[in-house]
């Protein structure tokens, strides 16, 4: 099998891992629940959740992935020979490739619109006929050949980056797509911050408004940060298997969490001012980043730019994040089946292309196809999100409070000793990974479920 690669400094695993925590949940699902629950609201909660819960949950990912150094399988062979508990690295798995099945399909979506915005199609369509947007989406998004050749690109790009390994790859390719994609982000809120109206746009991210805040929105909350910081499918397992023995992973974990969480942020301040500048109503999801703005774009000065500028940066942050998600099974089957790279990622790339091409069918022809009454799109967004990432998550708290230990923890959280200061932290911590967070975990699998 030989050397395994690490990430070649403490700056090369954090871009990679924020790229792998930055992407589609940033940039459109984050600006719209802050809006509808609550803004500032919202933010504080979120945060709170953030640190409260959703860090320690990374540490245990971060805990299990350094100390094996082992992919998501093997993992826990080395941490708990002879024990039933590698069923978590089978659910992580499983978790990555349904993930990556549909994520692939609108990765395909973004690079079409990307490549849209660079033929300055958006100016073609009528401005301000928002109909004729929503039109040219589903038309596009149901036909049933384009969008499938786009998910092959998106997959194929993802593949090319993988095939070349965690450093000449993942981390090549995150430390200059990352940084781009700040500047060109910050460029736009600075624009979007000069439209007329645009005040209204702040209002609607920033204004606190605690009457809206139930239980929901502490679900929704939580749902989203877990989405965000790519918790549950072993992604940051993967990934902190690569980070050398001396680095400090509580430095990192804050870090990369900090970063997601700033541009999520900074994705409302960049698309919400413009929303309420036009007049339009933000609407969730696919319509918002798809219908809204491309109608926005076609109608504002410099709106050529703007979509372009805006479609490379949903690319980048999903191309960053696609490709963690393809490294789970790649580590997997080049370390357990003895596979070679190159093998492993075609094999990875076959059998998601094959289910990502069924998922994007899904919009279209084979919409009457139904599982327990959800689209095959749906319902993979469904078993990944509610069934297999929350099993796989709590197994993985229990493991890590219950069996792995609070020595084993705290040694590999301090380096076996040699890093000092946050004693009282890493205390606090593993109390919430032993008994808080397989409780909320609990509590949100059974309501997800009803
Ligand atoms: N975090 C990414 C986003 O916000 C998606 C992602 C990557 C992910 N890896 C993951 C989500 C693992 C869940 C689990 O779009």
């Amino acid at each position: 099998m030989g050397e395994r690669d690490n990430f070649s400094n403490r700056f090369g695993a954090l871009v990679a891992l924020i790229g792998s925590a930055v992407g589609l949940g940033n940039l459109w699902r984050f600006p719209y629940l802050v809006g509808r629950n609550g803004g500032a609201a919202f933010i504080i909660i979120y945060i709170c959740i953030v640190l409260v819960i959703c860090l320690p949950l990374m540490l245990c990912e971060m805990v299990v992935g350094r100390r094996s150094k082992s992919n998501v399988f093997g993992a826990f062979r080395k941490l708990a020979p002879g024990s039933h508990w590698n069923i978590i690295g089978i659910l992580a798995v499983l978790s990555a490739v349904t993930i990556l099945s549909f994520y692939s399909v609108v990765g395909g979506w973004t690079l079409a619109y990307l490549v849209k915005s660079l033929g300055f199609g958006f100016h073609a369509v009528a401005k301000g006929d928002g109909a004729a947007f929503s039109g040219i989406f589903k038309d596009f998004v149901t036909s049933p050949v384009q969008p499938l050749l786009y998910t092959l690109a998106f997959m194929a790009i993802t593949g090319f980056v993988v095939i070349f390994g965690v450093n000449r790859g993942i981390e090549k390719t995150s430390k200059w797509m990352m940084p781009i994609m700040l500047v060109m982000i910050v460029g736009i809120v600075i624009w979007s911050m000069t439209l007329p109206g645009s005040s209204a746009g702040f209002r609607y991210l920033f204004k606190p408004d605690f009457s809206h805040v139930g239980w929901n929105t502490v679900l929704a909350a939580l749902g989203q940060a877990f989405f965000s910081l790519s918790l549950g499918a072993g992604t940051i397992m993967t990934y902190a298997s690569y980070i050398r023995k001396d680095e400090n992973i509580l430095r990192i974990s804050a870090g990369t969490v900090l970063g997601d969480t700033v541009f999520a942020i900074l994705a409302g301040c960049a698309i919400m001012p413009a929303v309420f500048s036009y007049g339009v109503s933000p609407a969730q999801g696919p319509g918002l980043v798809f219908v809204v703005l491309p109608n926005i774009f076609a109608n504002m000065p410099m709106g050529s730019i703007i979509a372009i500028m805006f479609f490379i940066i949903l690319f980048f942050a999903a191309i960053t994040s696609s490709i963690s998600l393809m490294e789970v099974p790649v580590a997997f089957l080049i370390e357990e089946c003895h596979m070679k790279r190159k093998t492993a990622v075609l094999v990875s790339f076959v059998s998601i292309l094959a289910l990502g091409c069924v998922c994007s069918l899904s919009q279209g022809v084979l919409g009457g196809v139904k599982i327990f009454g959800k689209s095959i799109f749906d319902f993979f967004d469904f078993m990944s999100a509610n069934i297999f990432m929350t099993i796989g998550g709590l197994l993985l708290v229990i493991f890590v409070g219950w069996k792995l230990g609070k020595a084993a923890f705290k040694d590999e959280m301090t380096n076996g000793g040699r890093l000092h200061g946050a004693n009282w932290l890493l205390d606090f911590f593993f109390f919430i990974i032993k008994f808080a967070a397989p409780a909320v975990i609990a509590v949100i699998f059974f309501t997800n479920l009803i």
